[in-house]
């Protein structure tokens, strides 16, 4: 990257704004976690910069698919009940979809309708990528981080099978909403470059201290890429036995069957209505 963009850093301000000031073609690889669009609110009252507005996804995904380099990738996360409103953005900017990937938990982030127990991620491409030797499997095993960094912080181990199969050593790995700079951790341990943008200060602060120190950092060293289990077994370096639990948002939800069970045989009561 060239100009006012410098490799393996994270750079602090508005990501539309920093985009803007980045060469068209300038990323090898997007991956990217960003706001929900939900009100996100955690147990201890934090919050996440604009999870309350979608001012900012149409111009966001618009520079992101300027700044990466024609057929090429980008992952990025969305929330499932705006998926619509994430769609219309990929769309709208020139991204088409070509895959679906869902991190499974161990254990349920909440409940009501459902025990909600995954989170979500679309692949896109821009222009017309030739397919990785290697698939990565579109089910992937998530940890928890007990979201000590960030209160929606992603485990570094699940962005491995990624950057195995659509990145090489050396390509540079865009996040232009890093927050505690998880895929960024994930990008510099493989031997990528890294471009961070985060506007959050303190969130800022984080990223670029984890990033500066290479050993003492939770996520180091957690990669972890169990057999896919749809598609053909892929070997990677990166296999570790899977040792801990999994998180995204809040504390492990605790909903065991016999208490469901029991709840649902006392109160009877119609359906609640949205
Ligand atoms: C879902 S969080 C990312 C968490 C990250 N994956 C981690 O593991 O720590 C989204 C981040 O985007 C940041 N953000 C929101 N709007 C932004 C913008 N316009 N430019 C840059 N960062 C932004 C928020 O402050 C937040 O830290």
């Amino acid at each position: 990257m060239t100009g006012a963009v410098s490799l393996d850093r994270v750079m602090q301000g508005d990501c539309i704004t920093v985009m803007k000031t980045m060469p068209a073609g300038s990323a090898d690889f997007i991956m990217t976690d960003p706001p929900y669009l939900v009100h996100y609110r955690d147990r201890d009252g934090r919050t996440v910069k604009n999870d309350d507005n979608d001012a900012w996804i149409d111009p966001a995904f618009a520079q992101m698919h300027r700044v990466l380099k024609n057929n090429s990738f980008c992952v990025s996360f969305y929330a499932w009940n705006k998926a619509d409103r994430f769609i219309e953005a990929w769309k709208k900017a020139g991204f088409q979809m070509a895959g679906h990937i869902v991190f499974t938990k161990k254990y349920s982030s909440s409940a009501r309708f459902m025990r909600y127990e995954h989170e979500q991620a679309y692949l896109l491409v821009k222009g017309h990528p030739a397919a990785p030797l290697s698939p990565p499997p579109d089910v992937i095993p998530w940890s928890y981080t007990g979201n000590k960094l960030h209160p929606t912080q992603k485990p570094v181990g699940i962005f491995t099978p990624l950057l195995e199969a659509f990145t090489k050593p050396g390509d540079i790995v865009l996040d232009p909403f890093a927050g505690s700079g998880s895929t960024l951790v994930a990008a510099r341990d493989m031997g990528r470059h890294f471009v961070g943008i985060e506007l959050d200060e303190a969130h800022h602060r984080t990223a670029s201290t984890r990033l500066a120190s290479k050993f003492s950092q939770p996520g180091i060293a957690q990669s972890r890429f169990r057999q896919p289990i749809i598609v053909q077994p892929v070997t990677s370096k990166f296999h570790t036995p899977d040792t801990t639990v999994d998180v995204h948002d809040n504390m492990p939800f605790m909903a065991p069957a016999a208490q469901v069970l029991k709840r649902a045989a006392t109160a009877v009561r119609p359906p609640r209505p949205y």
